[in-house]
């Protein structure tokens, strides 16, 4: 009898399960099934008015059968997940004619824009880029760069000290020692990077970039110097650019020169931005001076060459007009969206 009950749910759910096409449909059905009040718990309620003899086998054929269902519901449910997710009306459809959600595009700052031009003037000009430690030994820094512990030029730099020996570089120059330090003559190198110095002002912060170039070889000359620096001025700042040296001071040059540019805003005329002096302050530059060869073993009599420094935000000011270098590390997407 219970037997015979078990047999026809069998068939009876197998028959019913073969047509469905849906996931729900088929849901339903599996609950009317072998749902926790499902037609196969309710036949097996009467499994305890079964003579004793016959229960154990009773029991095994229900377990059998409630297997053969389970399996059978989920053969049946794998395809239709996965056919059935797009017809399923319930189911918002994709629309294929949206546009796309747009990502946002990052740009280069600016700071990074001027440096790649620079860079790549050099570059075309036969320069190697090399690149060194923004954490320095004062070695590098000041005392190979002919500037001893209490040399007055120190005053200038206003340094960030780590220890005694260790500080944040104040300018790239440390990079002339390392390179020739690392090869012998004739080298022709550009290095650029962030420097450090502890002042904070509408012209200062306490990171910028610099980027220092150096040649040596034999009888180079400050007209060679000179020669390259109006060359670059007017790739940067175009070809009418005129360029005035004056002569300056710097422990690790001699002679030095402060190089100026015709203002770019007044083109020489005077104004607020050049002081009314019609001159911008662009770089400092020199022959490089035969203690810093000394130190590098670098034989002063053979070789010569020169130096020169420039502040990447200020030639960036200076191309777009910006009279606050604060503007650059302030992280204003709407100042920063314009280049
Ligand atoms: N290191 C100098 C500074 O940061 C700039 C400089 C001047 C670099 C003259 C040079 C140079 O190579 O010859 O103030």
């Amino acid at each position: 009898m219970l037997e015979e009950e078990l047999h026809r749910l069998l068939a009876e759910a197998i028959a019913e399960l073969t047509p469905i096409s849906g996931q729900k449909e088929l849901e339903a059905v599996r609950v009317r099934y072998l749902g926790r009040k499902g037609l196969l718990t309710q036949v097996l309620r009467n499994l305890g008015q079964a003579a004793a003899e016959d229960r154990p086998r009773l029991g095994k054929l229900a377990n059998e059968v409630k297997e053969q269902l389970e399996a059978r519901f989920v053969e049946k449910g794998a395809p239709l997940a996965t056919t059935q997710t797009s017809d399923d009306p319930a189911r918002p459809r994709t629309d294929l004619s949206l546009p796309g959600r747009r990502v946002p595009f990052g740009r280069l700052h600016p700071v990074t824009q001027i440096m790649d031009e620079v860079c790549s003037i050099f570059e075309m000009l036969g320069f190697a880029v090399a690149e060194g430690p923004d954490v320095e030994l004062d070695f590098y820094n000041f005392e190979a760069l002919n500037i001893p512990r209490h040399h007055p030029a120190r005053d200038m730099h206003d340094t960030f000290y780590v220890n005694d020996r260790v500080l944040l570089r104040t300018h790239t120059s440390p990079m002339q020692i390392r390179a020739m330090e690392k090869q012998p003559p004739p080298l022709r190198i550009i290095a650029p990077g962030k420097v450090y110095r502890c002042d904070s002002d509408i012209t200062h912060t306490p990171m910028f970039h610099q980027v220092e170039g150096f040649l040596v070889d034999r009888k180079v000359s400050f007209a060679d110097l000179k020669g390259l620096l109006a060359v670059f001025c007017q790739k940067m700042f175009g070809s009418t650019t005129s360029l005035r040296f004056r002569p300056s001071f710097f422990p690790f040059t001699e002679p030095s020169a402060e190089v100026d540019i015709a203002c770019v805003i007044c083109r020489g005329a005077g104004c607020r931005v050049c002081k009314q002096t019609g001159w911008l302050e662009i770089l400092g530059a020199g022959l490089i001076d035969p203690a810093v060869f000394r130190m590098v073993d670098y034989d002063p009599e053979e070789y010569s060459g020169f130096a020169f420094g420039l502040g990447i935000e200020r030639i960036a000011m200076l191309r777009y007009g910006i009279d606050d270098i604060r503007l650059f590390y302030e992280n204003d997407l709407r100042f920063l969206r314009q280049f």
